[in-house]
Parts: structure tokens; sequence; C-alpha cells
């Protein structure tokens, strides 16, 4: 078959990381390739590579694309070549238009060379069609929550001359449907004849979509295995990935469970700058002792708005309702009051909100929990050291020190020091948004194993996930997110995937199902606004 791409012995050193030792990878003209490893295996550098992020001469090995060998000083470059990486961080500008960020730096341009700003809005609803969007291209970015962003990428590459397209982890952030809907577009694009490159933690969409799959470790090929052929299983994935089987997905825990902890009544936020969207309708629900509550919802339910206005009013206005820890009435109204309260948030957007990456790993673990640190107005820096050493060791954070800059970590690594970092504060209630995107299957067998511990000690967990597989392996109870009311609650024992999301995809208006004879807790009837327009009080981003 024809080759697109070979990059030979590619060698790609940081200071005191070998990120990549003699990497080959063989793309086909046409094909879909998967490449799969640990966090920290050295996806991202390969493609960063391939793509002229790292230029020609500070890695070692030969890249040939359509029979050529090219040597890329920068990312213009590559594009010019017709070869689109999409980062797995993602990159547009938040105050500018989603127009704006489709074109930047590709200007429509009209007569005079000016830019002609209704073609462009034109142009950018018709890729925006492509990828399955319906928003105004004047909306600006910000605006916008992280999955609809990711197609946002998805229509800027379109916008070039793309002959292969790189994405890195493009789903990460994306719910079953529109993950659905984004491999759609891929194998689309397979038909106009463009070749992908996709990275994925996700193994069963890699099975589904990928023609061929290459396999790092530690920075060097495993091997690459046809997707076609019934050895390449998912079990011989993981197998290469992490270097062992894997016997389960999930660890095993015996749930002993206690008086609620968390108790949260009538619950009814406001979109921050639309006064009448409700967002939140009248959300009652609990979680008790030794407890992991799911909260499961599609994109634009309210997941994290709920979260974020529960912690500290962080998101949403007119907020009305009662949180209640152990019985007693807490004022949350502030971050400050809500860690008083011992209730964590570990946010799903670690750039926006989790992270200062300008700072070491040792810093941003402590950040939250400082004052368990403070002595006689001292920090106390070797306990500071050594805590954020054990979580280095307990979570398998990959670096060679946790003096390192956290900006300088792996996408997977930089959230388990978001985790460290909530983990430190020891909440009693530990609300968890989607903490394992963008993490491998060995690195979630130990958060799993993380919250088991905290429930365990009594704690009480809160999780919210796009993957439902993954709430039905690690709740107890499930609790169902549509248009901003709670449409339904379930035992995990009684919960299947197609129940849940009946309940998560209730239309607007519709009456919630009996249970029990009661009707779940109901919402008003002129139902809450998805919340699309994803704004936050008293950001200034
Ligand atoms: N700019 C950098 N400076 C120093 N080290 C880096 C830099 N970029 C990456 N690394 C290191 O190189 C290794 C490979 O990182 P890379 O981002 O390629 O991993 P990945 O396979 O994409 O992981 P993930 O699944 O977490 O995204 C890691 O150990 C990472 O810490
Ligand atoms: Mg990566």
């Amino acid at each position: 078959m024809n080759q697109i791409l070979q990059m030979r012995s590619i060698t790609k050193e940081f200071p005191g990381v070998k990120a990549l030792e003699d990497v080959t990878l063989t793309v086909n003209a046409g094909e879909i390739h998967a490449i799969c490893g640990e966090n920290g295996a050295g996806k991202s550098t390969l493609m960063k590579v391939l793509s002229g992020v790292y230029p020609h001469g500070s890695y070692k090995g030969e890249i040939i694309f359509e029979g050529e060998e090219v040597r890329f000083s920068s990312i213009n470059d590559s594009e010019a070549k017709g070869i689109v990486i999409i980062h797995q961080e993602l990159a547009l500008v938040p105050y500018l238009s989603i127009a704006e960020n489709i074109f930047l730096g590709n200007e429509v341009k009209g007569a005079g060379g000016l830019i002609d700003w209704n073609k462009a809005n034109h142009q950018a609803n018709q890729l925006m069609e492509r990828v399955g969007l319906h928003e105004n291209p004047i909306t600006p970015v910000s605006q916008l929550g992280v999955g609809k962003q990711q197609l946002i990428e998805i229509a800027k590459a379109l916008s070039k001359e793309v002959k292969l397209l790189i994405l890195d982890e493009p789903t990460a952030a994306l719910n079953d449907t529109d993950s659905e809907h984004l491999l759609d577009l891929i194998r689309q694009l397979q038909k106009d004849g463009i070749t992908s490159i996709i990275i994925s933690h996700k193994l069963n969409e890699i099975a589904e979509i990928a023609d061929n799959t290459t396999i790092i470790r530690d920075g060097r090929t495993i091997e690459t295995m046809d997707m076609s052929d019934p050895t390449a299983t998912q079990e011989r994935m993981i197998r290469g990935m992490v270097g062992r089987d894997l016997a389960h997905r999930f660890p095993e825990r015996i749930p002993e469970i206690g008086e609620p902890v968390l108790e949260v009544d009538n619950w009814t936020v406001y979109h921050p700058t639309q006064p009448g969207r409700m967002i939140i309708d009248n959300a009652s629900f609990n979680v008790r002792a030794g407890e992991v509550v799911g909260i499961a919802g599609l994109m634009g339910a309210g997941r994290t708005e709920l979260a974020m206005s529960l912690f500290g009013h962080s998101y949403g206005r007119n907020i009305t309702g009662q949180v209640k820890m152990h019985g007693q009435v807490v004022d949350t109204s502030t971050v400050a009051g809500a860690v008083n309260a011992s209730i964590a948030y570990c946010t799903e957007d670690r750039k926006r909100f989790g992270l200062n990456l300008l700072d070491d790993i040792r810093h941003n673990i402590s950040a939250a929990g400082l004052f368990k640190l403070v002595k006689g107005g001292w920090i106390n820096s070797n306990e500071e050291l050594k805590i954020a050493e054990e979580y280095r060791a307990s979570l398998n954070i990959k670096t060679p020190t946790v003096m390192a800059l956290v900006g300088k970590l792996s996408g997977g690594n930089q959230q388990k020091v978001v985790l460290s970092k909530w983990l430190y504060t020891d909440p009693e209630v530990l609300i968890l948004d989607e903490p394992t995107r963008g993490i491998d299957v060995g690195a979630k067998y130990e958060i799993y194993t993380i919250i088991n511990r905290m429930v365990a000690a009594g704690k009480a967990v809160v999780v919210i996930s796009s993957e439902l597989p993954e709430l039905l392996g690690i709740c107890d109870r499930i609790y169902t997110l549509a248009f901003g009311r709670i449409t339904g609650e379930m035992p995990v024992a009684e919960a299947t995937p197609h129940a849940l999301m009946e309940l998560m995809t209730l239309e607007r208006n519709a009456e919630l199902p009996v249970r029990n004879g009661n009707h779940v807790e109901a919402g008003r009837t002129q139902g809450a606004e998805e919340p699309s327009d994803f704004e936050l009080k008293g950001s200034n981003r």
C-alpha cells in the first residue's frame, strides 16, 4: 500500500527526559492510524516532531512525507505540505469569535485585501455545518464549553488544505454521542481522501475506527497492529501499553454506606449574564458517607455548572437553594466558604482553572491545602516536598522531579497533579469533574483506587463523567441530569446504560418518570436553558 508518511528512528530529548527513542511510524495513504500509549509515553511529542512544533535539528531521525524527506522548521512549513495538527490542549483564542478563530492566520480577504467578514462568517457557517455545530459565528469562543471548542478546532483544520490530519485526543472532552459524531466525521474525511492520525486513550473507539494502531511505551515503538487482524484485541493493546496484563478495569470495593454528608436542596442557578436563563432547575441530591455518587448527563446538561455553582458560586447568578453538611446548613457562596465546609471540587478544565502551568509540581499540589503546611507563619517546605513526592509515587506522575514545571508535563500527568492538589485538602466531600479525562488505562485504575480509599475512610465522593461504563464501574448510585433538571436517580445495581441514557435525553419539558410510586424530585415545568454559553462569574478571561 502507498505510504504517505514514514518517521524513521526519531529520538527527542528534553533536559533530563528522553521523550522518544528510536521511534518508527509508518502511515498508509488514506488510512486512519491510531497511536496508543500511557500518559507520558511520548505520543504528543512524536506528533509535535512531525508537525514542526519541534523543528528539524531539535530531534534525531528522518521524516518522509509523500516520498520526500521533509525538514520543517515551523508549524507553517508542515501546514504548507498539508499536515494539520489539532493539539491536545486546545489552542483557540478565547476572546475572538468562532469565525475569527477559524480563519486566524488564514484570513478570508475580499477586494482590496481587507478581511471580508460577511464571507468569513458565511464560510464559518459552512465549516461548522460539516462538523455538526450550530452556533452563531460571531460568538466568542470563551462562551463555549470545551466540547464545542473541539469541534471548532476541527472546523479550523478543515479550512486548510489538509492531507494528513493529526488529532491528539480529540474525543477526550466529548461524551459518547458527540464522540460518535466526531468519529463519523473522521470516516467521512477518509472517504474524501484525507489520512488521519488519532491519539486516544479510549480503546473501544480505536478498535472501532482505526485501520492500524501503533503502540508506544516509554518513548519506544512496541508494535503496529493491523486492526482487522482478530488478534488485535484491547487486551493486546493494554499489554503493549502497560507492559503487563490488567485483569480488571475497576478495583473491587465493598461499600459501607453511612449517613448523608452533603445534601443539596432545591438548587437553582441562572445564567451569569442572561438573567432570564435558568441553568440549574431546582436540583436536589445527596451523598452519604462512604458513598460514590455519579452524575450522568449529556454535554450541556449543566453538570459542571451544578458543581461549580455549589463550589463557591463559581458559576452563575441568582443562586437559590440550600447546602447542608452533616445536616447543618453551610455557606458555600465563596470558594473559601466551600473549602471551609470541607467540600472540594476538582475541575474538568485543568488549563483554565486547575493549575498554574508556570509553577512547579510541588507548589501546585500544595496550593489548595497550604493551610496544612503553615506553622508559625512559615510554610514547612520539607513537608511540602515530601507530600509532593508521595503523590508523585501514588499516582505515578511521570516526571524527573517534582520541581519540574507543570506546563512541561504530558496532558494526563497534569490531570494527576490537579487531582493530587484536591486530594491533599482531604475534604469530606470531593466532587470530581471528569477525573479520568485523558488518563491512560493504568492510571485510571490508580485513580479509582484512590476514590475507593477515600470512601473507605468515610468520605463522600461525587463523580461527574461522560463515560457511562466508568460511572457504572465505580459508583454506588447515579443521578441523571438533563437541561439542568435531575431527571432520575438509580442505585448502580439497577442502572443500565440504556436506562440512564433514557433519563439523560429527556426533553426539556417532559414529565419526569415515576420511581417507587414517587415522582423524582420534580423541577419546574418550564425547564432550564441549555447552558451553552459558558461564562464564569468573576472571571476576567
Ligand atoms: N517541553 C517539554 N519539556 C520537558 N519535558 C517534556 C516536554 N514535553 C514533554 N515532556 C516529557 O516528555 C514525555 C512525553 O510527553 P508527551 O506529552 O509526549 O506524552 P503523551 O504520550 O502525549 O502523554 P499523555 O497521554 O499524558 O498526553 C513526558 O515525560 C513529558 O514530561
Ligand atoms: Mg499527549
